[in-house]
């Protein structure tokens, strides 16, 4: 007998698992779903899903969550740790918000037990809302890099993260220099990037707050990493863009920068793109690039809305964020909640299934994290959510006039927040009910 069996336990529940993007609210070749299903878990890993077999899972843990709803945990590509402090906070625009409390709260992670703190706060949020990873910017601090990853690891979190590299429009408290940034961030990729399940992504906070050698510094970094994420900010807000092209005064537009200094690619997360032209929608639908729609935290910044089908239209990858704390919210539910009005103002359509895709599996495609994260195919970690549709009255009331599996995940969305996430699995391990408090 081997000494370590391979401990295998049976989730029982109503599956749910997205193969492809859904083309419209029918399409149910996009999904697999068993009324009567079972995850099988072994080793952290999704050794398959299947309908319950009562004969086949007698000799192993069976947890039952019937009748609620299981499926891949929620991915949140553009969420600033540092930040949980600064939501809600009252300004009139993006560049007042960032000056006026975020400039000023990033600073506090220069102590080091404040950054491990929030970290340890920052986790515990993330599995309440079952969310499973995240792709965030740190601080400017070393050791909020450090704090995030050893919270995560703690945790066994996959979870992407850097430092923020920032030299110039900000308090000098929360300046680097072209040469630390680089010095620091390499230090950290190389002391964090595969350690467990810990990525590390090259974090030029946006174009106003660095400056051209700063910008030569990411790009080496990007040169001798190719495989690393990159994430940064863009055409977030009107005055916000204007400045970035006064800084930049030679070059054709605000992602013309990161053109310049080759950091745009299919690892490259470009947080909000809303006011994009026309070249910058084909050059970020030809270098692959992906667009991070953060519905809560524009319409709460007055940043603007999010054109979905233009984006589409030009064939750019899109996946979509809480932007915690310009988002009001860690709850993926209540993101696609706003998105979904935010289209719906448009004349856009986002249905359901899609919006459900796009917190998994879609997300994890923009990640290029498929086949780990984002759906319960065999051999994926085992990052799950279980989710209750009753969770309050007036959903409970609402669900008994509810009859497809379509407007229930809709119910969901639109109602739902951290009372519908019954359980969050992280690699197996049930982490939401063993929270304190
Ligand atoms: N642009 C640069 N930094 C930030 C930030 O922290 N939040 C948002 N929403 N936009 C930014
Ligand atoms: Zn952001």
């Amino acid at each position: 007998m081997s000494p370590h069996p391979t401990e295998v336990k049976v989730l029982r529940g109503r599956v749910l698992s997205f193969i492809d993007e859904p083309q419209a609210i029918d399409d149910a070749k996009s999904y697999r779903y068993i009324a009567d299903g079972a995850v099988v878990i072994g080793d952290g890993k999704i050794v398959m899903i299947g309908e319950f077999n009562p004969r086949a899972a007698a000799h192993h843990e069976v947890i039952d969550h019937r009748p609620n709803l299981i499926m891949a945990g929620f991915i949140d590509p553009h969420i600033h740790f540092p930040q949980m402090q600064v939501i809600g906070s009252y300004a009139a625009n993006l560049l007042e918000w960032l000056n006026t409390y975020t400039f000023v709260e990033e600073q506090k992670f220069g102590d080091e037990a404040h950054a491990q703190r929030i970290a340890s706060k920052f986790f515990d949020e993330l599995i309440r809302h079952g969310t499973t990873t995240v792709a965030s910017y740190c601080s400017v601090h070393p050791q909020s890099v450090d704090a995030f990853f050893a919270e995560a690891g703690k945790r066994d979190m996959l979870m992407l993260g850097g430092k923020v590299m920032m030299d110039r429009n900000a308090p000098a408290a929360l300046c680097d220099t072209p040469q630390a940034s680089y010095d620091d961030s390499k230090r950290l990729l190389e002391t964090w990037h595969g350690k467990g399940r810990a990525h590390y992504a090259i974090t030029p906070r946006f174009a106003i707050t660095s400056s051209p050698e700063q910008m030569e510094m990411a790009e080496a970094l990007a040169r001798e990493y190719p495989d690393i994420h990159i994430q940064t900010h863009v055409d977030e807000n009107l005055a916000e863009v204007e400045l970035a092209r006064e800084l930049y005064p030679n070059l054709k537009d605000y992602l013309g920068i990161y053109e310049r200094y080759h950091l745009l690619g299919p690892k490259t997360l470009l947080g909000h793109c809303i006011h994009l032209t026309h070249r910058e929608c084909e050059v970020l639908a030809a270098t692959r690039s992906v667009a991070v729609w953060c519905p809560t935290s524009n319409l709460f910044i007055g940043s603007g809305m999010f054109d979905h089908d233009r984006l589409a239209s030009h064939g750019a990858r899109i996946a979509v964020a809480t932007d915690v704390g310009g988002g009001t919210s860690y709850s993926m539910l209540r993101t696609l909640d706003e998105g979904y009005k935010v289209l719906q103002s448009r004349g856009q359509r986002l249905n359901p299934l899609r919006s459900f895709y796009m917190m998994t599996l879609g997300n994890a495609r923009a990640l290029s994290l498929d086949g780990r994260i984002g759906s319960l195919e065999p051999g994926a970690d085992a990052d799950l959510v279980v989710l209750d549709a009753r969770a309050t009255p007036q959903m409970a009331l609402r669900m008994e006039a509810v009859g497809s599996l379509a407007n229930e995940l809709f119910l969901l969305q639109t109602c739902g927040d951290d009372r519908a996430v019954v359980e969050t699995y992280v690699m197996g391990k049930a982490m939401k009910s063993a929270l304190a408090g």
